[in-house]
């Protein structure tokens, strides 16, 4: 019997994707940290069966259109905002996610990133290794505390959830904001909802954890910043697209927020010298959320197990409804 083909966008683990190959045919892109070009990606998908797939591709009408064999696509991430839904449903393709599974880490991400800009980490670990230090002074690299003071979490999801846990062993007060309530999680974490101005201007941290949708999109704006206090830190774990980065510098450069730490970005991968990264009050993370060996292997054998599901008319695990 013809097994059906299966094509990964990147080079990933041998070992992990091994167990799949008796039932699928698999061809692999040949790097681990180059990204497919577009012009292979359209020849491998013409008989392609499933496609597992990164962030960092596209799936268009294109893909869709000259992938007529595909039948679900895979990707390795809980976003799903570089696949095009609309163009997947015409086509009948089953698009898939990684919810769940990458929920703890990414929250750990987001939780050291705002205690790291909170308490200057990086800056400070710059300066040691700048040789920089040559007096003990008492307010030398001083932040801001984190403990007790008030989290804002737009976007209550699973993630968002996560990071209240953790603001809760810090003894923060925690407000969210969230398209609907959540009252069953208000419950869990002691969160407060309130209306997006409302936290703006309460919170001390604001961090966003909101999936990229036309709603959300750019909804940190000049006026969202404005309304923060001047000491707010804030924290953006979701995707580039929800901020007007131009609108995040003003608010730094007229010191409108003390502190950003970001591990998205509108466009990415950001060259070095984007003028977010010369801030010293600005941490930048090359989008690694949910980068632990542990969680991105669970992601990925999440992607081979609904590929599984699909082609072998089981279901799928983790589908994204649409
Ligand atoms: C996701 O899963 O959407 C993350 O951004 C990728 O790590």
């Amino acid at each position: 019997m013809i097994k059906p083909k299966l094509y990964i966008t990147r080079k990933v683990p041998e070992e992990i994707v091994e167990p799949f190959r008796e039932y699928f045919s698999i061809s692999m892109w040949q790097y681990e940290e180059e990204p497919v070009p577009r012009d292979i990606l359209l020849k491998e998908v013409v008989d392609a069966h499933s496609i597992l797939c990164m962030l960092s591709e596209r799936v268009d009408k294109e893909v869709f259109s000259v992938g007529r064999s595909l039948q679900v696509v895979a990707n390795l991430a809980v976003g799903y905002d570089n696949i095009d839904l609309e163009a997947a449903s015409e086509a009948g393709v089953i698009v898939t996610n990684t919810p769940g599974v990458l929920t703890e880490s990414t929250a750990d991400l987001g939780f050291s990133l705002l205690l790291a800009t909170a308490r200057r980490i990086v800056e400070a670990n710059q300066y040691i290794k700048e040789d920089k230090w040559k007096n003990w002074s008492p307010y030398l690299l001083a932040g801001t505390d984190v403990y007790n003071k008030t989290i804002g979490i737009v976007g209550m999801g699973r993630i968002g959830e996560a990071i209240a846990r953790r603001a809760k062993g810090f003894g923060m007060e925690i407000l969210y904001h969230n398209r609907s309530r959540k009252v069953e999680a208000e419950d869990r974490v002691g969160a407060t909802y309130v209306e997006f101005h409302t936290l703006l201007e309460k919170a001390d941290f604001v961090i966003s954890v909101v999936p990229a949708t036309p709603e959300t999109n750019g909804m940190f704006t000049n006026e969202a910043f404005r309304k923060m206090k001047d000491s707010a830190v804030f924290i953006n774990i979701s995707r580039g697209s929800v901020v007007n980065e131009k609108a995040l510098l003003e608010a730094l450069e007229s010191e409108q927020i003390a502190a950003a730490g970001l591990d998205v970005f509108a466009e990415e991968p950001i060259r070095a010298n984007h003028p977010l990264l010369n801030k010293s009050n600005v941490i930048c993370l090359p989008h690694i959320g949910s980068a632990s060996m542990e969680t991105r292997t669970k992601m990925l054998q999440l992607c081979l197990e609904n590929i599984t599901g699909v082609l072998q008319g089981t279901g799928p695990i983790t589908e994204v409804p649409h």
